[in-house]
């Protein structure tokens, strides 16, 4: 499975402007049950630092850019969200890292489940010891 996975989310702009659309199970690949935001956040920050053992989400940046670090336990990929009509795919079991947030930067974060703390693994060898497990 690699590291980057996009979902192309269709465009639906005319001369108005842009549109785009998201849906359960169309283009989202899964139950969209809850959905937040970071936005207005300060420079030199950097979040995250954690990763989830069954939660999915996908991460749109419908403002301004940010650069997400994924890694997998044994290998690490950064890519730069910069694109309202592409979400970045976030699988169970990544360790993901936000930084170089712009400062119009908005990021959407779509999440197949509500808000469990004991789902998050916050120290880093925790996550190494759980992927090799
Ligand atoms: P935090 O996990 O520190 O965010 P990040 O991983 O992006 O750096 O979350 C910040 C606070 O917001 C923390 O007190 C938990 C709370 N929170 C919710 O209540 N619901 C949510 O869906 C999320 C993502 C966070």
């Amino acid at each position: 499975m690699p590291l980057i996975q996009f979902v192309d989310l269709q465009w639906h702009g005319d001369n108005r402007g842009s549109l785009v659309a998201l849906e359960s199970h169309k283009n989202i690949p899964f139950s969209i049950e809850r959905v937040y935001y970071l936005f207005n956040t300060k420079e030199g920050v950097s979040r995250g630092f954690h990763a989830h053992r069954e939660l999915k989400q996908l991460l749109i940046p419908v403002s301004g850019k940010c650069r997400i670090r994924l890694d997998n336990g044994t290998e690490s990929e950064d890519v730069w969200l910069d694109n309202p009509q592409q979400g970045l795919l976030l699988d169970a079991m990544l360790w993901r890292e936000m930084h170089d947030f712009s400062e119009d930067c908005v990021l959407l974060v779509l999440a197949n489940t509500h808000y469990d703390e004991s789902d998050y693994i916050r120290d880093y060898q925790a996550f190494q010891n759980e992927c090799r497990s």
